[in-house]
């Protein structure tokens, strides 16, 4: 693990959300409203980059990101879920599993209220001290955000649990007493094409990501990945069911319908693997 190098507090560009956030958060839904905007095939982008261009620069929710000031369009799928199990409270221990380039940290931060001067985000940030803790992990380096550690490495290897661990423990007198109250994974592996191939790669993902929230959460937590759909979640939905009280899925609005991308949004964890950081 290349970090843990307490980039907190750093708030260099792209920091949090701009101060439009506080429209995005009370309304996580954009209007849609825009000129459509057609791209012409340049020499070196072959059409499907060209489809893909056109597609971006026409999604409401990148034209809204851009607005807003969220680092990527993922932000509002963080917001809708928020707005449908109300997961995000002020003074939280929160671990944002695959959180580059930063949309999901931004929208966490702002609930843990380091929005500060936007009045935004679920849980009504508004500014000033917070004793929220956020651990953003991402195999990708991140821009520092005020308030937010950010750790660089792999969820598949045991050193980033551990190097998490040492930083919930830092913070063992915040929120959850050294634990977190928060597992999320908007991770998701280098697309092949090959649905199959993908749909694997992001099941071993969100188990990994299972893995490690079984070892860092507090009882009574919570945990969300991404999945795409394609059979193999079954195995992971059970394993969830055994390990907490509510285990349910949904389809933000924000995400795209043509695809398989979906959310498992489990409460109520029950508690049971001890940490190196316990003191029983
Ligand atoms: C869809 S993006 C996340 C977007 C982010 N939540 C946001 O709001 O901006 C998926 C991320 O998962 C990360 N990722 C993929 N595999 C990972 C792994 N094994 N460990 C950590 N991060 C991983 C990728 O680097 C990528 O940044």
């Amino acid at each position: 693990m290349a970090a843990g190098s307490g980039n907190k507090g750093g708030g260099s560009k792209g920091g949090g959300a701009k101060g439009g956030a506080k429209s995005s958060a009370a309304k996580s839904t954009p209007s849609g409203r825009h000129l459509s905007v057609r791209v012409k095939t340049a020499r070196r982008r072959n059409s499907s980059s060209t489809r893909w261009l056109q597609r971006q620069l026409n999604d409401p929710y990148v034209i809204s990101a851009k607005k807003d000031g969220y680092r990527s369009r993922a932000a509002y799928k963080l917001l809708q879920l928020d707005e449908k199990f109300h997961l995000l409270k002020r003074n939280q221990a929160v671990v944002d599993l695959g959180a580059a380039p930063g949309g999901w940290t931004q929208v966490i931060l702002n609930a843990q209220g380091y929005g500060a001067g936007t009045g935004g985000g679920t849980g009504g940030g508004s500014g000033g001290a917070s004793g929220g803790l956020v651990i953003a992990v991402d195999v990708t380096e991140m821009d520092a955000m005020a308030g937010a550690q950010m750790l660089v490495g792999d969820v598949m290897d045991l050193e980033t649990e551990a190097t998490i661990r040492d930083a919930l423990s830092e913070g063992a007198g915040g929120p959850a007493g050294g634990r977190a109250d928060l597992v999320l994974s908007d991770m998701a592996p280098p697309a092949t094409g090959h649905q199959a191939t993908d749909h694997l790669r992001i099941i071993a993902l969100a188990e990994a990501a299972l893995d490690l929230a079984k070892g860092v959460l507090a009882e009574g937590g919570g945990f969300v990945a991404k999945v795409w759909q394609g059979g193999a979640e079954q195995e992971l939905l059970k394993a969830l069911k055994r390990d907490f009280k509510s285990v349910r899925h949904a389809k933000p609005a924000a995400s795209r319908s043509d695809s398989a991308e979906m959310y498992v949004v489990a409460t109520g964890y029950r508690g049971g693997e001890s940490t190196e950081n316990d003191e029983t």
